[in-house]
């Protein structure tokens, strides 16, 4: 048996550590089958351009950030010029590909369920750093996220003291406040603004005022690059560059927040905007044991013919859920959650 594997979107940290465990473990089965290693996404299906995955060349690569097949947003059906099915097919086939392990998020496994759909057998591994994926409670690469974030907000948290500023950290998340909300749990943050909650600038304020007139000189404000201001009550700049899924291009909430709060308060601010920061590096442990629990079964179910599957995380266990139904709906926000972090602001 051939199985082709791929990693598609942004990268995260982890997706080496799923490639490692998917080759171990198909070697482990049956030491006759064959790993191959798609490069860039699903771009490499596209363009046949790949290789054998072995375990040397996989060898020493669960703790590199990144991911050893390289990464694209390429979406196969976006362009007009060429049929992007029959391309797929037509190298699974020259290939003698008789599975695919895309490792990816929403837009990746996106175009896996319609392989599915076409007869492609697929089992698809959930990746975001952003951690709103539905069908698992969590993806790899979050906790590494929320932990890049904290360690940054609490170097924040010295400067901002000592020169009695408002600090804003701006921080990944496009529909989702997972890793605003974990990390500003986390950091203590004053303020967090995500996407599932459209915030009100005067009460942002407002808090950050209560806060210093209780005698704190200096604020955290920790804000989704997903967020956005109640209708009409703060004017942004809009992003026009979209990607290949048509989604725009994030980031510069942060810099208004900055502008806008200084204004209003008088009280000095900055802003950090962390981006890719955020996904680069090393996994933290929780992310390369999760990585490798996915790798293994995302083999076992292709081994056992479980297609249109997507593995996840179910409480402590890894489970098998329908790839369709995993992605009907992003995992926003737990209400309960945010309502934690609340009381902990201004
Ligand atoms: O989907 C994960 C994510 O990190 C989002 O939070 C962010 O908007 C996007 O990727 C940025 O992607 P790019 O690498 O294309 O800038």
């Amino acid at each position: 048996m051939r199985v082709g594997v791929l990693t598609g979107g942004g990268d995260c940290p982890g997706l080496n550590a799923v490639i490692r465990a998917v080759v171990r473990r198909g070697l482990a089965d049956d030491p006759q089958h064959s790993l191959w290693g798609f490069r860039h996404g699903w771009a490499g299906v596209l363009n046949d351009d790949g290789g054998e995955l072995t375990m040397q060349s996989t060898a020493g690569i669960l703790p590199r950030g990144g991911t050893i097949l390289g990464t694209s947003r390429t979406n196969p059906f976006a362009d007009e010029g060429r049929d992007g099915l029959a391309t797929i097919l037509a190298t699974l086939e020259n290939r003698g590909v008789d599975a695919l392990i895309p490792i990816g998020g929403e837009d990746t496994l996106g175009v896996a369920v319609r392989l599915h759909r076409a007869g492609v057998p697929i089992v698809g591994v959930p990746k975001t750093i952003d951690n709103d994926l539905g069908g698992t409670d969590v993806t790899f690469g979050f906790q590494t996220a929320v932990q890049i974030v904290t360690d940054a907000i609490d170097r924040l948290h010295t400067t901002a003291e000592s020169h009695n500023r408002v600090m804003i950290v701006e921080v990944m998340g496009r529909h989702a406040g997972w890793i605003a909300t974990h990390a500003g749990i986390a950091g203590g943050a004053d303020a967090i603004l995500v996407p599932e909650r459209p915030f009100d600038i005067d009460v942002v304020c407002a808090r950050l005022r209560r806060r210093h007139d209780r005698g704190r000189s200096f604020s955290i404000v920790v804000v989704a690059e997903g967020a956005t201001p109640r209708e009409g009550t703060l004017q942004t700049r809009e992003g026009t560059a979209t990607d290949a899924f048509g989604h725009a291009r994030l980031g510069g909430i942060g810099v208004v927040l900055e502008g806008e709060i200084e204004r209003r308060t008088g009280f000095e601010s900055r802003v950090t905007i962390l981006g890719h920061v955020q996904r680069g590096g090393t996994p933290v442990a929780f992310d390369r044991v999760l990585a490798t629990r996915f790798g293994v079964a995302a083999m076992d179910a292709v081994a056992g013919g479980r297609f249109g599957t997507m593995v996840a995380l179910r409480a402590t266990a890894i489970v098998e859920v329908g790839l369709e139904q995993a992605l009907a709906e992003p995992k926003l926000l737990d209400p309960g959650l945010y309502e934690t972090a609340e009381l902990f602001f201004g």
